[in-house]
């Protein structure tokens, strides 16, 4: 089939990559000539494991482009990709989502179009583009005869760093339109997924365990909604592991074996039950905002959702107030931070726990050492005022420190030959962010450990 995506994104590129990769015929455009440039030559503008192989695994069936008259025209579907970044008051700003669905409007010319809305977008929204679509498409002069098109809501479920395997290995797809005719049209260009026919890159193996993959086609309020009530739930399910973690902390248990012990009951599941420093990244706090937001032009309040987003800042502010019972003085104190991305694998900043961590720390007369192994060249362009306090070694950062802070557990931290560096430290506390080293190991090594709830 024929395809157009509308930014390159995370989810736009991954989106466009992936079904390029199926057999489908997919052009992907952009405003950005740098990005397009680069993306023409082979290279991903984002950093994500795989995302070159699988460019180069798909490049016949890839094209890229600025221009929309290159892009949509003979498109069975449009997908719209651009961000949606939070506006002051919580809500999603929706400029370039509108400007996307004018652009799509006075090019399109087949005889029926799907165009899909693939960023979160508030619930509603499905109706908000038809409207923008239909009024665009009614000012052009040079108006194609029998040309239809409809909306459809096709949220996305990868995450930043798994963004290939949650594609074409997704634990579920769901498509929303009030409109059959697009449901038809999504399912067809989803067939592939759904029945795991494709041959699996070389690079990503069909996992053992992966079956047919569940299709959810619904209406449009449906669709948009799942993806909110979906990430929702993941976040306050980590928040509550955390408040439990400091319970936890107060009665002596070790929030490790609570998380463990919970997880095994099937009905709860045990991933997404990792205590630490709490979530960060572009989607759970914005999500979870634009959530509270829609409730709220209902007057529908959220408790739920807005203690999760509460219980997830108090966290980033527990590690700061364990930091201050072990030293007793913050000022003047060294303190190195190992990870500053939001997760692993992923140069990705936004909300990243360790900006507040560094930004606290600072603001109590502490002096800080940042170190990423990925995300360093991202975080002077995005953070200039921390930029300074880069460290380009691992070593320097535990030099003369006072204390470190493990707050991304990236895999590089994690089999680092800990016993190395304690003897460079003035005092060797470590403060595990992650509850993810061994802490037995830790003091054996002569750390000073101590993890966010314990
Ligand atoms: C999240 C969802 O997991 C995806 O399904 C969704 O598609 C995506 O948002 C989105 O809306 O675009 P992502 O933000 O990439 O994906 O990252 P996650 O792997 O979900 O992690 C989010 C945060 O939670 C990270 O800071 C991570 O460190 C933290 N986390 C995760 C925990 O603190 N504990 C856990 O047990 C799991």
């Amino acid at each position: 089939m024929k395809v157009c995506v509308v930014g390159t994104g995370y989810v736009g590129l991954t989106t466009g990559v992936s079904l390029a990769f199926l057999g489908h015929e997919v052009t992907c455009v952009d405003h950005d000539q740098a990005k397009v440039d680069m993306l023409r030559g082979g290279r991903c503008p984002i950093y994500e494991p795989g995302m070159e192989d699988l460019l180069a695994e798909a490049a016949r069936n890839l094209t890229f482009t600025t221009s929309y008259e290159d892009a949509v025209p003979g498109a069975d579907v449009v997908f719209v990709a651009v961000q949606t970044p939070s506006a002051a008051d919580g809500s999603p700003d929706l400029r370039y989502l509108r400007s996307a669905a004018e652009s799509v409007a006075q090019a399109l010319n087949h005889d029926f179009t799907v165009v899909v809305n693939k960023s979160t977008v508030p619930i509603g929204s499905g109706n908000w583009v038809d409207a923008i679509l239909r009024d665009s498409f009614a000012t052009r002069e040079d108006r194609p005869e029998g040309v239809e098109f409809a909306v459809a809501s096709n949220p996305e479920f990868l995450r930043e760093g798994n963004a290939i395997a949650d594609t074409l290995y997704p634990d579920r797809i769901v498509i929303g339109s009030d409109n059959p005719r697009s449901l038809e049209v999504l399912n067809r260009l989803y067939r592939p997924i759904i029945n795991q026919t494709f041959t699996a890159p070389t690079f990503l193996p069909r996992p053992e365990d992966a079956n047919a993959v569940p299709l959810v086609s619904t209406d449009l309020a449906s669709a948009e909604l799942i993806k909110y009530a979906a990430n929702a739930f993941l976040a306050l399910k980590i928040s509550y592991a955390n408040e439990i973690g400091q319970l936890a902390a107060k009665v002596g248990a070790d929030i490790t074996e609570v998380a463990r012990g919970m997880g095994l009951d099937q009905r709860i599941g045990s991933r997404f039950l990792q205590p630490g420093v709490g979530w960060g990244g572009s989607c759970f706090g914005k999500d979870t905002k634009a959530l509270i937001a829609t409730a709220a032009e209902y007057n529908l309040e959220m408790p739920i959702v807005k203690a999760a987003r509460d219980v997830n800042s108090r966290q980033r502010a527990i590690a700061v107030e364990r930091l201050q019972d072990e030293l007793r003085i913050l000022k003047g104190r060294k303190i190195g931070l190992l990870g500053l991305a939001f997760k692993p694998n992923t140069d990705d900043l936004r909300d990243a726990p360790a900006l507040d961590i560094a930004n606290s720390l600072l603001a109590r007369g502490a002096r800080v050492k940042l170190h990423d192994p990925v995300a360093t060249e991202r975080f002077r362009k995005e953070q200039p005022d921390l930029a300074p306090y880069l460290s380009e070694t691992i070593d320097d950062v535990f030099a003369d420190c006072d204390a470190v802070v493990l707050v991304t557990e990236w895999a590089q931290y994690l089999e680092l030959d800990w016993s190395k560096f304690v003897g460079l430290m003035r005092s060797p506390i470590l403060l595990d962010g992650r509850h993810v080293l061994d802490a037995d190991r830790m003091r054996r090594l002569g750390y000073r450990y101590v993890a966010v709830s314990g």
